[in-house]
């Protein structure tokens, strides 16, 4: 019989106790001793970032760590996004910001996508969109394109800062009347293709402008694989 060894974390708040295999991996602790499967595992060797927590406030892929290493830690997993003050008992910023900005498709990226963004907006409030690709590199997505996670987390940061300063007692534009629309923010209609929970549609001049001629996006994925291969 596999010997085991008592260990306790803090997650989303609450001191959970288990008792885990030396070589069990945090994300087999979360999803199958907590119950916790809104973390995901994609790859389970680091590459996708599908299992990403914050252990301790650190994002941190959860399959490249072993749960006795967790033990004492603080961690938090999707689920406990919307316990947190921000989030006012509703959705979180983030949460909020991949509804209105399309962040998501088949989403098995995006409890991964949603951490990594709230480590980003920890850290700093303001992202530019070259700090946000930077902080979800290590996030695979082969639906969105990307695009409109950048504009989730932008939203997040716009929202945030607007609740910041309505705590404040400053009135703020909200987000949703001051960012763009997923057309793009040009006139005109903006773009249905029909299919309910779409990606928002193509913005083929920004998409364009966005691509260097060696076929990498700027967070250095492969162009095809990045448009979910729409250019194949
Ligand atoms: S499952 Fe952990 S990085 Fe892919
Ligand atoms: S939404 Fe499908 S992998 Fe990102």
């Amino acid at each position: 019989m596999t010997e085991t060894r008592e260990i306790t974390l803090t997650v989303n708040g609450t001191e959970r106790t288990i008792d885990a295999e030396p070589r069990q991996l945090l994300v087999h602790a979360i999803r199958e001793d907590l119950d916790l499967t809104g973390t995901h595992i994609g790859c389970d060797t680091g590459n996708c970032g599908a299992c990403t927590v914050l252990v301790d406030g650190e994002p941190l892929k959860s399959c490249l760590m072993l749960a006795v290493q967790a033990d004492g830690s603080e961690v938090l997993t999707v689920e406990g996004m919307a316990e947190l003050p921000e989030s006012a008992g509703d959705l979180h910023p983030i949460q909020e910001g991949f509804h209105e900005e399309h962040g998501l498709q088949c989403g098995y990226c995006t409890p991964g996508m949603i951490v990594a963004g709230k480590a980003l907006l920890d850290e700093n409030p303001d992202p530019d969109e070259e700090e946000i690709r930077e902080a979800i590199s290590g996030n695979l997505c082969r639906c969105t394109g990307y695009q409109n996670i950048v504009r989730s987390i932008e939203y997040a940061a716009e929202e945030l800062e607007a609740r910041a300063a309505a705590d404040g007692g400053t009135d703020v534009a909200s987000p949703a009347e001051s960012t763009p629309d997923v057309a793009g923010g040009q006139d005109g209609p903006a773009f249905d293709c029909g299919v309910e929970n779409c990606c928002g549609g193509p913005s083929l001049e920004a998409d364009e402008a966005d691509q260097p001629t060696d076929g990498k996006t700027a967070n250095g994925h492969d162009a095809a694989r990045d448009d979910g291969g729409a250019s194949r």
